[in-house]
């Protein structure tokens, strides 16, 4: 390999076309003469564009085509000139440097044409060089040389992190990989799961109750996760009505005065407040707006009104404690506006919590949470809730789902394949790497393969194959042909038996 030239931060090398070096590999440039190498990562491959070339190409062809013969090359020039057909273009993109053992993001030198050495540098030794360490290890996958590429749980630690890429390319699964890793180092995980298939990281590939399987619990709203109103209190009754059923201002001035009367008495439960709603003195209209919502409530029957089956956030948490768990929402049989109430109760009900540090800090994983999040949470969910404690990761196959800030403010980004040029746009314009890098990667990606991007990579842009899964996978989609095999069967009978109730 060879520099060619260099333009700003891109540097292009010329390589031979059995040399293995490909898209996503990172290459170091030793200069004998300099102190340390330029770090540099292959984002693009191309032919020599030479005109020359190009003539030499076409004259062969018609050459071919037209005159039939035998070929007498003694001096074996063919071989040379055909090598020099195929020789690669890369297209690098300056990552850095290292100097004295240690990565740097700037480079303060070019290195000579003639006399440095190009050589592929490993993934994880660079990721050693910049300095990632830590104790929460997640395994991930293997980079393209086939060593195992590990990432710390204190890079996603206080971090907003984004999970996206086209339908079925691996992004949940990638998810579950993180979530039974947090898990397993001792944290604390709450997750909104779209399609109830979270519940499978409490078995192993066969079906079998694995060693996770006391620590996942999962929950599903009007089964075993219900509240009382009591326990809720004002702040969540108040953002939901709010929030969730939009109960206008003349309204919510009532609601706040009526529960501020049943916490008074103590006797804030579904029949009173029905009761009191109803025999409230106010404006028929008010009454009208708020008893129709409070029935709006109560047939979601995520309400209980004996306490039966009813759960309390807090003491779930501290049942998982110390050894971590997660707590699994399962919403894929709630209707829209249940899915929000619970959203809306899960994370008021965390963010009091957290205020008077009762629980530790959460990792929250949310699917597709444009689906069930209210607008305001979004701009909560980048800079409150992180201080309060609530680390979100989101995952999503609709890029332009999530605006434009909050890719900005991402401290990880989790790339898997998107070729759509709008998706492409989006990601490109948002995220804080390169475009050049997002756009040529991720476009050539392969099912199962993503880049990483942001704090637990150090900056450096890491294209890895994600691993395979260690757990059972529940919520693929659902297909007319083939619906009978008999993988389909086993998964649809841990699906009943996964349903355990949880203790009250
Ligand atoms: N690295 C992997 N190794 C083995 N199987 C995988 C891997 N990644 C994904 N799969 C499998 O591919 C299928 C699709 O993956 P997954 O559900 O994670 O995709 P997704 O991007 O979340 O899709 P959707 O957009 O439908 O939510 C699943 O059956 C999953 O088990
Ligand atoms: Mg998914």
């Amino acid at each position: 390999m060879r520099i060619l030239e260099k333009t700003g931060d891109v540097i292009s090398i010329v390589a031979l076309p059995d040399e293995s070096v490909f898209q996503g590999d990172y290459l170091e440039i030793v200069d004998e003469v300099k102190d340390g190498s330029v770090v540099l990562q292959v984002y693009d491959e191309s032919y020599i564009p030479s005109q020359s070339l190009t003539e030499d190409i076409i004259r062969d062809q018609v050459i071919q085509s037209t005159a039939n013969g035998q070929e007498i090359d003694p001096l074996e020039i063919s071989s040379v000139s055909q090598l020099i057909k195929d020789m690669r273009l890369l297209r690098c993109k300056v990552r850095g440097s290292i100097q004295n053992g240690v990565m740097i993001p700037n480079v303060s030198w070019l290195p000579s044409r003639t006399r440095s050495k190009i050589r592929k540098i490993s993934q994880s030794r660079l990721l050693d060089l910049a300095g990632q360490t830590g104790t929460a290890e997640i395994k991930l996958g293997t980079t393209r040389d086939g060593e195992s590429f590990t990432i710390f749980g204190e890079a996603i630690d206080g971090n907003l992190s984004i999970i996206t890429g086209k339908k079925e390319s691996g992004k949940s699964h990638l998810s579950k990989i993180l979530v039974s890793s947090l898990v397993s180092s001792g944290a604390v995980v709450v997750v909104f799961d779209l399609n109830n298939e979270y519940e499978g990281l409490a078995y192993s590939r066969e079906g079998l109750r694995n060693e996770l399987a006391t620590r996942i619990i999962s929950l599903e709203p009007g089964k075993n996760l219900k509240f009382t109103l009591d326990y809720l209190g004002e702040y969540s009754l108040v953002s939901l009505m709010q929030h969730v059923l939009d109960a206008p201002g003349a309204s919510m001035r009532e609601f706040i005065r009526i529960i501020g009367s049943l916490r008074s008495s103590d006797t804030l439960t579904l029949e009173y407040l029905s009761d009191t709603i109803q025999n409230w003195r106010c404006n028929e209209l008010v009454k009208d707006a708020l008893y129709s919502r409070f029935q709006t409530m109560r047939s979601a029957g995520i309400f209980s009104s004996e306490g039966e089956n009813s759960v309390r956030i807090d003491a779930v948490i501290k049942s998982l404690l110390p050894e971590g768990g997660a707590i699994i929402v399962s919403l894929k049989k709630c209707s829209s506006l249940t899915k929000r109430m619970v959203v809306e109760i899960v994370l008021s009900k965390l963010v009091q919590l957290l205020e008077r540090e009762t629980i530790p800090p959460i990792f929250l994983f949310a699917e597709e949470a444009h689906l069930y999040l209210r607008e305001t949470y979004w701009d909560d969910i980048v800079t409150r809730m992180r201080h309060f404690g609530i680390f979100t990761t989101l995952v999503t196959n609709q890029p332009d789902a999530i605006k434009d800030g909050i890719y900005r403010q991402a401290d990880n980004i989790f790339l898997f394949n998107f070729t759509n040029e709008t998706d492409l746009d989006m990601i490109a314009r948002a995220s804080t790497a390169d475009s050049e890098t997002i756009r040529s990667i991720v476009r050539t990606l392969p099912k199962r393969h993503c880049l990483v991007l942001g704090k637990v990579v150090s900056d450096l842009p890491m294209l890895i194959k994600v691993s395979e899964t260690r757990f059972l996978t529940l919520g693929q989609t659902k297909r007319f042909f083939g619906r009978n095999s008999t993988s389909n069967d086993v998964a649809k009978k841990i699906e009943v038996s996964a349903k355990q109730s949880f203790p009250q």
